[in-house]
């Protein structure tokens, strides 16, 4: 049994960033905390609370004078305002592209547009885009999108990690809601190249597994994606393979989320390997 990587996988290099200063920063303090997780993978968190990092969702659960490093996703500007009263130290590790995503909100707004974002409304980086608007909304599907009401200007953008095919979907549905219609495609890059060469893996596959949180989005569409060509099961850690997946197959393609580290998806390739040497 043939295993084969695909070209781009695993940890973008915003995640990388976010990643490689948080492990430097817990180096140097103790007791530092991360603003959410810094990236969706329980693994990940796992391994950086071993290293006394501790993950926060509310500001108020913050030891005033703490040091607090903001996650690749980005927060509302409302938080680091919030953390500076605290005399707390922030460290922003916001990607840069979505730092890029949140001032073009605001810009479109201030030009009068009503801005759409396509993206689940609860998902962190969407939630800080928003908050660099006043008015702005989220949807996540064209059956959301019929449901926007008119507007004189839409300006539609997207979370960096959705399906370019399903925001071109929904941007059909949400210009008819409007006399002025802008749409810029914000979808990453990295998330692009990931989604492409997912789908030359899965073409080239008899099998495909994903490796990366069950609550990581990318990783999700990633899946969604290879499974829409191949027989794809999305998993998060070694220990969640099953030999049987492998019976008769002779190409296993594996590939992972941006957020996913890479000893989890070199766990995963030898965990494969081995099965493959006892069929
Ligand atoms: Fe940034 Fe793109 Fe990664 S937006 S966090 S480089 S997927």
């Amino acid at each position: 049994m043939k295993v084969i990587l695909a070209e781009r996988s695993g940890f973008c290099p915003g995640v990388k960033r976010s990643v490689d200063v948080v492990v430097e920063m817990a180096k140097r303090c103790d007791g530092l905390y991360c603003y959410g997780e810094i990236a969706h993978n329980h693994q990940l968190t796992k391994k950086l609370n071993g290293m006394g990092i501790s993950v926060i969702h509310d500001i108020n659960d913050v030891p005033k004078g703490s040091i607090v490093v903001i996650r690749s996703h980005g927060c509302p500007p409302e938080v680091i305002s919030e953390l500076k009263k605290k005399k707390c130290r922030a460290i922003d590790t916001t990607c840069n592209y979505v730092k890029k995503i949140q001032n073009l909100a605001g810009e479109f707004e201030k030009k009068g547009f009503k801005i759409v974002i396509f993206g689940d409304k609860k998902h962190p980086e969407v939630e800080g885009i928003l908050a660099n608007t006043t008015k702005g909304t989220a949807i996540s599907s064209i059956g959301s999108a019929r449901r926007l009401p008119s507007f004189e200007k839409i300006a539609f953008l997207s979370k960096t990690t959705e399906n370019k095919d399903d925001f071109d979907d929904a941007a059909r549905e949400v210009r008819k809601h409007c006399r002025e219609f802008r749409k810029v495609d914000t979808i990453c890059r990295e998330t692009e190249l990931r989604q492409l060469s997912g789908q030359k893996l899965a073409r080239k596959s008899d099998v495909v597994i994903v490796v990366g949180g069950f609550h990581s989005s990318n990783t999700k569409n990633l899946a969604g994606i290879c499974s829409s060509i191949r027989k794809t099961h999305h998993i998060e850690k070694a220990a969640d393979l099953k030999k049987d997946w492998f019976k008769g197959k002779k190409v296993v393609g594996i590939t992972a989320g941006a957020s996913t580290p890479p000893e989890v998806i070199e766990e995963v390739v030898q965990k494969v390997k081995l099965f493959g040497a006892g069929n």
